[in-house]
């Protein structure tokens, strides 16, 4: 006989194995750019229809979904209006999570999702199989708006944590200061602007510098103390930085991560610092998120979110003497470590 906590359970199955419609519900707000079309006042859904094009009946539906989750709220009269939730997606909300929504839920990670028990018995990355290159220069080639909403998502994500990190970040008596695939450059900026005398490098895939942060491009207020160099950091990294930063990076299987770090080494001298940040899959806050984001990264590059101790020890590996590992704000772990023979 089903218990009333039996049938709590069923429901709870039931909706899990429908995570992926809830998602797709969150794409489509994001594609027709709903949160943009409404403004502080309440609005019908035929008003609503009219601004992104749609057909009301079906935008009707659409709404009624993302209000169960919280995302836009009906006022008892029919009418639309913003939640917490439904500003995330607004494109120039201080935390608009637009692009992160839009990257988690890319077509390619629903062509990936679906190979995942491939994946696991493999225990290899399916993107390959699935798009005949590896993930990045899937993306650089042959997908130029995954590439942009991928740049964008990691930069909107970077607004959350660079002001914690250049809080934490002890750059005393550095000179030069080199991001490793720093991505647009948000928190090189966000250090350049806390440590007026430091220089900065920004280093990353030659198509996502051709799209830095404005304050780091040719005009820009810091470009007069960045540099931007393009490469390949599994191949080789710039020399003589005073410390080198790598953050979201370590996350390929492990050999490209030591062939990274070891990279790193090989360009720092002796005594330099190397300051690798990254949200650990152990003690995560989130750890829904924590362990979809590690398989995700299992699929496209055959990677993962790291334990603590994992992530220390390929540190080790490569060379480096670990000198402490701290907490930054609620999802990331700073892990500072110098070259040895200084
Ligand atoms: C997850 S994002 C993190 C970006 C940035 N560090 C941040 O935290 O916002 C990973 C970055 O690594 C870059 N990347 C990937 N493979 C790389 C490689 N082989 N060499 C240099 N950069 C690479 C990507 O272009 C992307 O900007």
């Amino acid at each position: 006989m089903t218990t009333d906590a039996g049938l709590h359970t069923v429901m709870l199955m039931r909706e899990l194995a429908l995570s992926a419609g809830y998602a797709g519900i969150l794409r489509a707000a994001a594609e027709l750019r709903l949160a943009d079309a409404l403004g502080e006042a309440p609005a019908t859904v035929t008003e609503l229809a009219l601004e992104v094009d749609a057909d009301p009946e079906a935008l009707a539906r659409l709404l009624r979904a993302l209000a169960v989750h919280g995302v836009f709220a009906e006022d008892g009269q029919g009418r639309y209006t913003h939640t917490e939730m439904s500003r995330l997606l607004r494109a120039d909300a201080p935390r608009s999570m637009l692009y992160m929504v839009l990257w988690a839920t890319e077509p390619w990670t629903w062509a990936l999702w679906g190979r995942l028990a491939e994946a696991v018995r493999r225990g290899g990355e399916v993107f390959g199989e699935v798009y005949g290159k590896d993930f990045f220069t899937h993306l650089h080639e042959d997908a130029p708006d995954s590439a942009q909403v991928f740049d964008r998502a990691m930069t909107q994500s970077s607004v959350m944590s660079a002001r914690m990190v250049a809080e934490m970040l002890d750059l005393d008596g550095a000179g030069v200061v080199a991001d490793i695939a720093g991505g647009q450059g948000y928190l090189l900026a966000t250090l350049l602007e806390r440590h007026p005398t430091v220089r900065g490098v920004l280093f990353d895939l030659p198509k996502v510098l051709l799209n830095p942060d404005p304050r780091l491009a040719e005009g820009g207020t810091l470009a007069g103390r960045a540099r931007l160099v393009p490469g390949d950091c599994r191949e080789s990294v710039t020399p003589g930085a005073d410390v080198y930063v790598l953050k979201n990076i370590l996350e390929w299987e492990d050999e490209s991560t030591l062939r990274a770090l070891r990279n790193v080494r090989a360009a720092a001298r002796p005594g330099a610092k190397v300051v690798v940040i990254e949200n650990l899959v152990d003690g995560s806050p989130e750890m829904k998120f924590a362990t979809a984001m590690d398989l995700l990264l299992l699929l496209n590059v055959g990677g993962r979110r790291h334990t603590k101790d994992g992530l220390v020890g390929l540190i080790g590996q490569a060379g480096l003497e670990v000198t402490d590992l701290r907490r930054v704000g609620p999802y990331l772990h700073m892990i500072e470590s110098t070259v040895p023979g200084a």
